[in-house]
């Protein structure tokens, strides 16, 4: 374990830790509604804007003072060294001893990124010339399937960060997409998704491409080989293998022995974590749908992002400012989660992306060091599609016991304009936040409900159920249409907002071991299935479960 390149802090051991808690006893008594009735000035004060993106954070329980004590603890915590850290390709993630330099991926600067002494910048470009060369030959038509037919389909295999970044961004890009190419993703090492995906494709039109870092995901190696049978078993030869399957990964060796050709093997590199890769080549199925010059236009977005973010004022910069936010909910009014409602169809997966990069990253309980925290660190991300989720979940919003702040995501124009769909989309979007942030209260409930000609006894009755307590915080996060540049933009903003929790949690945001308990324990499992191995030390449970499904599927 290498020793961590800028200082770290235990936040609730720092003098600030403790101002902010007092304070959040007195902010705990504020109600929003009556902030914005004094304050005609708030939504301006509450408000920034960057390159692409609008941030009104006005309907949040704070103040000027709540912002100048959580610009301390920023301060205090050492996020300004951290931030210089990671740009400096020093090795942030100690217990992998590894930097994290997603931000080199999308570099426009011209500026080297050194890691261990060496620029990686020209291996990026090569990178990015490998794929530019690919995508050109699929789209040309130079390279083909095995019976000269064009390519019609590309179905990515991959899980994890290898699958949910490309997902996210090639579905918010679908007005992008190249004519005559489908894009279909195989995650779950669940048969049924492959079959179904199969089902209706022909080998003759189909790419594979294998995306695994390690090129040792069970589920991905699995799917890959299911991937290989069905090519052979419906006309593929052996030979044709190397014009049907590519690979994305670190792992070349393992790439070989699978079967693909040395020449279709795209790199992959330590100092990318898995969530924060769908900027290198493991953006392949996003590059082949869009255009080469879009996905450039994505990771230029990206790095404009990565400016804002290295060199605006925390007071000013937005992905500091919602990780702020973030950190006075989750350690000082104890919220456990944080949902993510994009109001836009095309970004229906982002949710299930910032779940990834958020709860892989900060779902830790131990510092940097090695010490137990003694604060809450990264909360339960969750959410879905708006104004879907208004008939689902929001009445637990509007009118249940938790508390959950939530970000509302939405382009201010769309790419498909059918009569007055966006202004209604996005009057749902506002009165929601609004709705939360105001609420209604027991007089106006009676009110109301005495003007629709209730008896006074109806009205008692019926006005505490209307009751809605508001004061509940989001976040409004706008930005003008989803283009290439605006969703490099909106997920690089995500990344930097998970990496300054991180630091100020003390918690390691680019390991996550937690995951491979339950990887060595599955093996384990099919190994006794199997009959490669006998049952040794399974509790009860488990063991009486592996043998329900050994009966049942007579094994
Ligand atoms: O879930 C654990 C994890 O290692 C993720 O961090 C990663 O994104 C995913 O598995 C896939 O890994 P790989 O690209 O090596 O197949």
């Amino acid at each position: 374990m290498s020793e961590l390149p800028y200082s770290s802090a235990y936040p609730s051991q720092l003098p600030i830790w403790q101002k902010l808690k007092d304070h959040q006893v007195k902010q705990s008594k504020m109600h929003l509604r009556d902030e914005f009735n004094k304050d005609s000035d708030r939504a301006k004060r509450f408000f920034l804007q960057s390159e692409h993106i609008y941030l009104d954070y006005s309907k949040n329980l704070i103040t000027d003072e709540t912002i100048k004590l959580l610009e301390e603890l920023a301060n205090q915590a050492g996020l300004p060294a951290a931030i210089q850290s990671m740009f400096a390709g020093e090795k942030i993630n100690n217990s992998e001893e590894r930097p994290a330099l997603h931000v080199a991926l999308r570099n426009q600067a011209g500026t080297p990124f050194m890691v261990d002494g060496e620029d990686v910048m020209p291996e990026v470009k090569a990178a990015l010339n490998q794929m530019e060369r690919f995508v050109w030959s699929i789209h040309s038509a130079q390279a083909r399937g095995y019976t000269n037919k064009r390519f019609t389909d590309i179905v990515h295999l991959g899980i994890g960060g290898s699958y949910l970044g490309p997902k996210v961004v090639s579905a918010a890009l679908k007005p992008y997409w190249k004519a005559g190419l489908n894009l279909h993703y195989v995650a779950n090492i669940d048969g049924t998704h492959i079959t179904e995906e199969l089902k209706h494709l022909s080998p003759e039109t189909t790419l594979f491409i294998i995306a695994s870092k390690s090129f040792g995901t069970q589920e991905t190696i699995m799917n890959a080989r299911s991937a290989k049978d069905w090519f052979l078993r419906n006309g593929g030869n052996q030979d044709d293998i190397h014009r049907h399957f590519v690979a994305i990964s670190s792992n070349e060796k393992k790439a070989v022995e699978f079967g693909i050709a040395r020449e279709n093997i795209f790199p992959m590199w330590d100092w990318v974590g898995g969530r924060y890769s769908l900027w290198s080549t493991i953006g392949l199925p996003i590059a082949l749908t869009i255009g080469i010059e879009n996905f450039k236009a994505l990771l230029s977005g990206a790095h404009e992002m990565d400016e804002h973010f290295r060199t605006a004022p925390f007071t000013q910069n937005i992905p500091v400012i919602l990780a702020l936010l973030g950190v006075w909910y989750s350690n000082f009014f104890q919220a456990d989660s944080h949902a993510i409602l994009p109001y836009d169809h095309y970004l229906r997966a982002l949710p299930a992306h910032i779940q990834q990069l958020d709860m892989e990253s900060n779902g830790k309980s131990v510092t940097h060091s090695g010490d137990p925290v003694d604060w809450s660190t990264g909360p339960v991300i969750w959410g879905g599609a708006g104004a879907n989720g208004q008939h689902a979940y929001h009445q637990l919003l509007h009118q249940g016991t938790h508390f959950l702040p939530a970000d509302f995501i939405m382009p201010l124009r769309t790419h498909n304009h059918i009569g007055d769909h966006h202004a209604l989309l996005l009057s749902n979007c506002l009165s929601q936040s609004q709705a939360l942030m105001q609420g209604k209260t027991l007089e106006e409930a009676k009110a109301e409900l005495t003007a629709q000609g209730k008896t006074p006894e109806q009205v008692e009755e019926l006005a505490p159920h209307k009751v809605i307590p508001g004061n509940r915080p989001s976040n409004t996060i706008l930005f003008e249409k989803s283009t290439p540049r605006t969703i490099g933009a909106l997920v690089a903003m995500y990344e930097h907002k998970v990496f300054a929790q991180g630091v100020i949690w003390n918690v390691n945001s680019f390991d996550q071991w937690g995951v491979e308990l339950g990887k060595e324990l599955g093996q384990e499992i099919y190994d006794i299935i199997t009959g490669d191995n006998t049952p040794n030390g399974q509790d009860s449970s488990t063991k009486g479960l592996i043998d329900l499904f050994k009966k049942i599927n007579n094994r």
